[in-house]
């Protein structure tokens, strides 16, 4: 035996082996624990005001922002390739320190969601409900003397949800972490006759560095501060899981860990913890991590992005919120192809 292939005299070989059932691709495909689906999968749109719009984002290569007219065609081929839903960001032609816009019925995701449900209507539509992208100060809610005044903004949050309702939206997403929206967010949707609107909450956010390609799509960064005070510290993970029961307790239909890739273990707490489905999005900054990875030729896009949203459904989540999505669905239809 050559000098490398030495083993110790006293060695005995392994009776079980695993690598017996990784032999072949059938076997493997056989075995396989965690399967993704473009059941999972919500994408992510941007919506600008105005029409003809579209605009790359130079952070989220294949990413891009558009007005209603663009967003609907982009909607039409979201669903055909059988991505059941979308969630939608919007973007202000005005801002102020209330964010009005963001509950105006003439509002770009307003428009937006009429305008899908009528040309989609098998796709569920899900907005976004937040005021950073509204607000002239770019936080998330109504800010008095420097800080963040929750009850305020709860205030504001839920005419935002409610105006989502109004245009058609099957599902609102608050994504503020002001204490208490979700409560008040179903006891106005119930009020005002929109009792089968669901809430899908983002109910344990970090806040996160992960977020910055969003913040200039969304045209949303805080002008002061940072988000510290109402995002959770992605330090705790006790602390997210009361954040998940307290939007359960308040009527979450859903609820989502936020961002997912550097939050698996808070997916899987989550996910033996409540009995609502799991929702966790693959945020803007992972996405674009693997995009400029792959664009350098570090790294193969495909199998890094297929990888990446096994391991956050494996974690727990039965939905995934992701930049991918598209592409996603067609590497996973040529899946039975490849290995
Ligand atoms: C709005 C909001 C943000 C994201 C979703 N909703 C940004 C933020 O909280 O600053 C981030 C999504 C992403 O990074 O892909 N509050």
């Amino acid at each position: 035996m050559a000098a490398h292939e030495s083993r110790p005299e006293d060695w005995v070989p392994p009776v079980v082996r695993p690598r017996r059932l990784r032999a072949t691709a059938s076997l493997r495909r056989m075995v396989r624990e965690t399967r993704l689906s473009v059941d999972q999968f919500v994408y992510p749109i941007f919506v600008a005001p105005g029409s003809g719009v579209v605009e790359p984002i130079d952070a989220m290569p294949g990413q891009f922002i558009r007005s209603v007219d663009g967003v609907v065609d982009e909607a039409q081929r979201v669903a055909d390739l059988g991505i059941p839903a979308v969630l939608l960001f919007g973007r202000a032609s005005t801002k102020d320190a209330h964010g009005s816009e963001a509950s105006s019925s003439d509002g770009a995701v307003q428009r937006a969601v009429t305008a899908i449900k009528a040309a989609a209507p098998e796709l569920a539509v899900i907005t976004d409900v937040c005021l950073c992208a509204y607000t002239d100060h770019g936080h998330c809610g109504i800010v008095v003397e420097e800080q963040i005044d929750n009850d305020r903004s709860v205030a504001r949050i839920v005419d935002t949800a409610l105006s989502h309702a109004e245009a058609g939206a099957d599902l609102v997403a608050p994504s503020d972490m002001m204490d208490g929206r979700v409560a008040a967010i179903r006891t106005a949707l119930d009020a005002a006759g929109h009792a089968d609107v669901g809430i899908l909450a983002y109910a344990a956010k970090a806040a996160s560095a992960f977020y910055g390609p969003f913040r200039e799509a969304a045209d949303s960064a805080p002008s002061f501060g940072d988000r510290r005070t109402y995002q959770m510290d992605p330090a705790n993970a006790r602390e997210a899981l009361r954040e998940v029961d307290l939007d359960v307790a308040e009527g979450a239909d859903i609820v989502m860990v936020k961002p997912a890739l550097v939050n698996l273990d808070i997916v899987a707490r989550v996910r033996d913890r409540v009995t609502v489905p799991v929702a966790a999005y693959f945020v803007s900054g992972e996405y674009a991590a693997i995009k400029a990875a792959a664009a350098q030729g570090w790294l193969d896009e495909r199998a890094a992005a297929l990888e990446a949203l096994t391991a956050i459904v494996r974690a727990g989540a039965q939905i995934v919120v992701t930049y991918f999505a598209p592409d996603a669905a067609q590497w996973l239809r040529g899946e039975e192809m490849r290995d």
